[in-house]
């Protein structure tokens, strides 16, 4: 595994991290599950990426999380990186959702008891919410790391300009903000285009990338149809059937052909690319439905170089 500094900090995040958003939750297999885990720690995955409300049910990844921390990473704590969040709805009434510091802080000691932890590593707010005043929130995450409950604070999906007001409002409050979490892939640059990980790397702030796979469209899954055990057959996944399009399979498959010119997988490719010299992404957060899938990817590091030749292509076929 290769680490790399988050942002202007002193912490070191492994350049994959491993999130529990699908197939962690109660309707899945506990067994695999653990599997996964256990196998991304053994290859030096550090980081895992949770929310309160990953399921389903939500809150049972944090739940089957603990569970795994006392089975097989006890002993552990202080080598591995946990990261929560609170922002969309999680529970009832007009407190479970949001940017309020009644929801941040309610939800984050509601997280810690489902893992059985102290502290978590980073806590994000998890979305913008444009009802809450941008300064109650970020004294509220500032409040999480002086009470020793995270050590780090970040935030995701934020508009470009209020991510920069949390930025300078985390820093005066003496709790420098740790890290931005970005859907960024292959076919979602938005992050890119619309100044985000510029932005973020201006004032010291890490970028990670989340769905480096686009929920596994970029990669050999879709390329013959839908398979029954995928996540776009799932009742509980969030990749929608109409996603995968002639249109979208077209550039599935040419990208997949330049995926084979440089000797990758798809799936390797796509995570090389974000992860190249130059392209200010910290870390990736993939997703995982099997030991397989996690070891194959761990593979893209082997690979980060690409010519300006390959770039262009590449851009151009996505
Ligand atoms: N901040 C936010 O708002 C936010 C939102 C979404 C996600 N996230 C974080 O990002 C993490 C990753 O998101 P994601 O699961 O969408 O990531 P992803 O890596 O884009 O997609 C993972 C899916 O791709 C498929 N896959 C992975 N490797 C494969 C391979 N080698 N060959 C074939 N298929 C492969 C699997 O689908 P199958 O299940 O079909 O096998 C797997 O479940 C989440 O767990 C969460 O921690 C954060």
């Amino acid at each position: 595994m290769d680490y790399a500094y988050c942002g202007y900090s002193g912490l070191q995040l492994p350049r994959i991290a491993l999130g529990l958003w699908h197939n962690f939750g109660d309707v899945d297999n506990f067994a695999v599950a653990t599997d996964m885990v256990n196998c991304a720690f053994e290859s030096g995955i550090t980081h895992f990426d949770l929310a309160n409300n990953y399921g389903p049910s939500p809150g049972s990844a944090e739940l089957n999380f603990g569970r795994m921390l006392k089975d097989i990473l006890d002993g552990h704590r202080d080598e591995i990186i946990i990261s929560t969040k609170a922002g969309y709805k999680m529970w009832e009434g007009v407190y479970g959702d949001g940017g309020s510091r009644k929801y941040l802080i309610a939800s984050l000691d509601q997280s810690l008891q489902r893992m059985g932890l102290d502290y978590v590593d980073i806590f994000y707010s998890h979305r913008y919410d444009a009802n809450t005043p941008i300064e109650e929130t970020a004294r509220a995450l500032s409040h999480v790391v002086r009470q020793g409950k995270a050590l780090y604070v970040g935030i995701s999906n934020y508009p470009t300009e209020v991510a920069e007001r949390m930025y300078q409002l985390l820093a005066s409050e003496g709790t420098p903000c740790l890290i931005s979490q970005e859907k960024c892939s292959l076919l979602m640059r938005r992050a890119f285009d619309e100044g985000r990980v510029e932005v973020a790397k201006r004032y010291g702030v890490g970028t990670i990338a989340f769905s480096p796979l686009a929920q596994g469209l970029l990669t050999d899954r879709y390329i013959h149809g839908i398979p029954a055990d995928s996540r776009a057959a799932k009742i509980h996944g969030y990749l929608q059937r109409e996603e995968i399009s002639p249109e979208m399979m077209s550039r599935i498959a040419r990208l997949n052909e330049i995926a084979a010119q440089r000797g990758q997988t798809l799936a390797e490719m796509s995570l090389a690319w974000l992860l190249r010299e130059g392209s200010d992404i910290t870390s990736v957060i993939i997703g995982a439905s099997s030991v397989a899938q996690l070891q194959r990817n761990l593979k893209s590091l082997d690979n980060l170089i690409f010519t300006e030749q390959e770039l262009q292509t590449i851009i151009m076929a996505s």
